[in-house]
């Protein structure tokens, strides 16, 4: 049974790879697919060039695969079309199975990056072939940046108001990922992973000052004024309007769901906030 993992020079693809391999999985048996197959040598697995907007790359790379790992991509508004190559081209290929990155209720939600995801999850639905997806909260990872600013300043900025966020950093999305893709019974199956505690901004800053040493208040904005404290500190206006209409999405809730599911995969509680901030600040 063989795996290529799409994305595999990416943060999420590289831990779905080592946690394979942790779990068992024949090392012959794994393929990391990247865009340069050079950037995933180190993780001592077969390696493929695999782009999505490269067709012919994405036939090679699925000759004679049984299962694809689609990491959603990077590209943000062009991932709808590129996530359609790979199912069309894993269709071809006669590929048995496919699982996909989505996000939390990707079939209901109006979080900022759903619609790509809800696209790309219909467009499983119609491909006629096997499939998993694996609707990933946020990365707890995503609050780095939140970090830095905090230990310059002591203060947390955001939008996000009382809404509460049920995170896991990428490695527990990732071990998820290689029990469905080593175990059997997922086929069909949608499964909404989150860390088990929802937590809200008040608490980030708290655990953030528990890593940092020093106390960490939330100060919430409206959404305009966060954009513009975020463009002053130099963030692109793009990615000050992304931050603020994900908090916007927050304050409405459409993270808050803490569910059993990534939990009842990896067979184990997943990794608290604080921790989970220590271990990405390494
Ligand atoms: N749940 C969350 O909180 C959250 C947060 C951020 C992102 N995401 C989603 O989760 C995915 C994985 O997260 P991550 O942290 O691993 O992201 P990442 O480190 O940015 O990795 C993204 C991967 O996508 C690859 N990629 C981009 N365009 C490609 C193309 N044309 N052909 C083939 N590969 C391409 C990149 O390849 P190169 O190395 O060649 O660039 C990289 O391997 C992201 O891509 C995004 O869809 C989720």
């Amino acid at each position: 049974m063989s795996i290529v993992v799409t994305g595999a020079s990416g943060h999420l693809g590289r831990l779905i790879v080592t946690k394979l391999l942790a779990a068992g999985a024949d090392p012959a048996t794994v393929i990391a697919g990247a865009r340069r197959p050079e950037t995933a040598d180190d993780l001592g697995v077969t390696t493929v060039e695999l782009d999505y907007t490269r067709p012919e790359t994405l036939a090679k790379a699925f000759a004679g695969v049984d299962t694809v790992m689609l990491v959603s991509s990077s590209a943000i508004g062009e991932r709808a079309q590129q996530h359609k190559a790979v199912i069309d081209a894993a269709v071809e290929a006669g590929v048995a199975r496919i699982v996909y990155t989505s996000a939390s209720h990707a079939d209901t939600s109006d979080l900022i990056i759903i619609p790509e995801h809800r696209v790309t999850e219909e467009a499983l639905r119609a491909s006629g072939l096997t499939w998993t997806i694996l609707r990933n909260n946020w990365y707890t990872e995503n609050y780095v940046g939140s970090v830095q600013g905090a230990q310059a300043t002591g203060v947390l900025l955001g939008a996000a108001g009382a809404g509460k966020v049920a995170s896991a950093p990428r490695a527990d999305y990732a071990e998820g990922a290689a029990a469905v893709l080593l175990g059997e019974g997922h086929d069909g199956k949608v499964y909404e992973l989150s860390g088990d505690h929802a937590w809200d901004y008040p608490e980030l800053a708290a655990a953030i000052g528990e890593v940092i040493g020093r106390e960490v208040v939330y100060r919430d904005l409206s959404t305009e004024e966060y954009i513009a404290a975020l463009v002053a500190a130099g963030v692109p206006e793009g990615g000050a309007q992304f931050a603020a209409g994900a908090d916007a999405g927050i304050k409405a809730g459409l993270l808050a769901d803490a569910t059993a599911d990534l939990r009842t995969l990896i067979g184990r509680p997943t990794t608290r906030l604080v921790e989970a901030l220590r271990a990405a600040l390494v």
